[in-house]
């Protein structure tokens, strides 16, 4: 992720404010707000800012007025714009990808993954009336205008957006924040292929995955049983339709969630025939160890999929493994 890119709309009223803008280690901005004049002498101890009585507009909105329609609707059009003016082929709406860029931009600044764009501001009372959608994406295309910037790579062929209201203190010191994030994904690859790859391992030789969904219930159930009374917890159920479910998901960019383990490994000739799906186990589980080590959990389903270059792994055919937990 970028640093954020933050946009700060005062009041004129807020004139007996300064605000310093620090650019941390870590590449991220903070805004520090205190009143122009102090009576007092800051102590320079810690990095903490002092308190602050006057800060402009303190927590006021209880929302972003933004719903996932209007979000779509204003950035819609301003990025076909920006990607025909660019010559490329525009992004295509994906209400997964917002629904996943929402979830980021509650983070408030705290996480983080490539390939998406990101624009903050104060959140002052007017936005529970005005808040303006497109000129939050305007903000955030700004930050993002080199080559290799998501806004501008042509195999990204997808867009999806959302925003979150940030508490005081998260994303900016002392004030509520408004923040949001498109998250680009070329997950698809149907618009443009990734470039030629003469020496890639392996292409494309396998039309279906290595095993067939009852090989995959037969070797993970034991697994699986295995790894629950491993930990004394009561072992999960198989359940298809979260096999559907993981299946459904696998080749997507935005196949991570709190209840999916999964990994992969390139798709070469040679998996048809002797498939390690004990090994595949033993990395999704090792990879992520909270759905497994979940007593909650009751049931789980899991499928081997096959997956085009360039969706999991670039260039060459990908057979991700993964499991739904539920
Ligand atoms: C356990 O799983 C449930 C349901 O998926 C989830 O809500 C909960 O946060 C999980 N707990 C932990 C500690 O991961």
């Amino acid at each position: 992720m970028k640093p954020l890119a933050l946009t700060l709309l005062l009041a004129a009223s807020s004139s007996a404010i300064t605000i310093a803008q620090h650019t941390t280690s870590a590449g991220s901005t903070r805004l520090t707000c205190r009143p122009k004049t102090t009576s007092h002498k800051p102590t320079g101890t810690t990095s903490a800012p002092q308190p602050c009585g006057t800060c402009p507009q303190p927590d006021v909105l209880t929302e972003v007025p933004a719903t996932p329609g209007a979000i779509k609707a204003a950035v819609v059009p301003l990025s076909d714009e920006q990607r025909r003016g660019a010559g490329l082929p525009v992004a295509a709406w994906d209400d997964e990808l917002a629904r996943y860029a929402k979830g980021q931009a509650g983070l408030c600044g705290r996480g983080g993954v490539d390939n998406s764009i990101t624009s903050s501001k104060v959140a002052t009372a007017a936005d529970a009336t005005s808040y303006d959608i497109g000129a939050q994406f305007k903000d955030a295309l700004a930050g993002d205008t080199g080559a290799a910037d998501p806004p501008q790579r042509a195999d990204n062929a997808r867009i999806g957006c959302g925003v979150a209201l940030c508490s005081a203190g998260t994303l900016i010191d002392h004030v509520q924040a408004v923040h949001f994030v498109c998250q680009y994904s070329e997950w698809t690859g149907t618009t443009s292929a990734p470039p030629p790859c003469g020496t890639c391992p392996q292409p494309d030789v396998l039309t279906t995955p290595p095993l067939t969904e009852e090989q995959v219930k037969a070797a993970v159930g034991p697994l699986s049983d295995a790894q629950r009374q491993g930990a004394s917890l009561p072992v999960v159920a198989w359940d298809d339709a979260l096999a559907a479910k993981a299946r459904e998901r696998a080749c997507r960019f935005d196949r991570d969630s709190p209840t999916t383990i999964w990994t992969s490994r390139v798709a070469t000739a040679a998996l048809a025939n002797d498939y390690p799906i004990a090994g595949d186990w033993a990395d999704a589980v090792q990879r992520t160890a909270a759905p497994p080590a979940n007593a909650t959990h009751s049931k789980i389903g899991c499928a081997l999929s096959l997956c085009r270059a360039g969706t999991v792994i670039d260039h060459v055919q990908a057979v991700v493994f993964s499991c739904e937990y539920s």
